[in-house]
């Protein structure tokens, strides 16, 4: 597990088969592997409760990097993540002719803790990975997750970023250009903000014809109009570099 989810009552364990095992590795397999016979569940546990008191939801066989957010809705506890139908860390591993197995999609999962039923849907066609919401509403509900948008040829390579609406259940991407991949998006609240996406996405490309690493800030609400700021960085910054926006403690 590579990550994890919280709401204001509950924390969520994603129990899915990506397994560790150092023998296979020593007799040449792989280290990680992806093994769907295991099956896949997420555990609901009460904020600061113990093993003793997690429930097991069994879900679709699949797997999860990186959690976007999730929240409380009456009895229901919900969870958003980009998902791939298999691994793109794990076993067989990245090639160019798995990536629709491998590349994760936006998903929803909705745990109803009265009547033990889940209810899990795809939310966006685009591939992605490394979503965020504005932390500033994490643990509540968030109308929009903003993703890396992967590049659907050349395996791990993100080559923009998205933007999902719940409300109108929608995605609007922006490229980078050509030959320009980056990771993560982080939105940054503007001073003041009035809504919820009321900021930036801050994120580093890296020009691989220039050998060109650049810091880009886009508009959270128009991000097909591209960047409003691009910051020329004097050191390549590696793809996988990622961070976070702390503003005034
Ligand atoms: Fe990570």
């Amino acid at each position: 597990m590579h990550d994890f989810a919280v709401t204001e009552k509950y924390s969520l364990f994603l129990d899915f088969p990506i397994t560790l095992d150092i023998e296979r590795a020593i007799a040449g397999g792989p280290a990680l592997d992806f093994e769907p016979e295991h099956g896949a569940r997420i555990g609901v546990m009460p904020r600061f409760g113990s093993d003793q008191d997690v429930r097991w939801f069994d879900v679709a066989t699949g797997s999860v990097v990186h959690t976007a957010n999730a929240w409380d809705d009456g009895d229901d506890v919900v969870l958003q993540a980009s998902r791939s139908k298999t691994s793109d860390i794990a076993g067989a591993g990245l090639n160019a002719e798995n990536l629709e197995d491998t590349q994760g999609q936006l998903y929803e999962w909705r745990i109803n803790l009265a009547t033990g039923v889940v209810t899990e849907r795809t939310l966006s066609d685009v591939r992605c990975d490394f979503t965020r919401v504005n932390d500033a509403h994490a643990c509540h509900p968030t109308r929009y997750v903003y993703a890396a948008a992967f590049n659907t040829d050349r395996p791990f390579s993100f080559d923009g970023v998205m933007k999902f609406d719940n409300e109108t259940q929608t995605t609007t991407t922006f490229h980078y250009g050509a030959n320009r991949f980056g990771g993560e998006a982080v939105f940054a609240p503007k001073v003041g903000a009035k809504t919820e996406d009321d900021g930036y996405l801050v994120c580093f490309v890296q020009d691989e014809a220039a050998q060109q690493s650049e810091c880009l800030i886009l508009d959270a609400q128009d991000l097909a109009a591209g960047p409003v700021a691009t910051v020329m960085v004097p050191y390549r910054v590696p793809y996988g570099f990622h961070a976070t926006w702390v503003g005034d403690l």
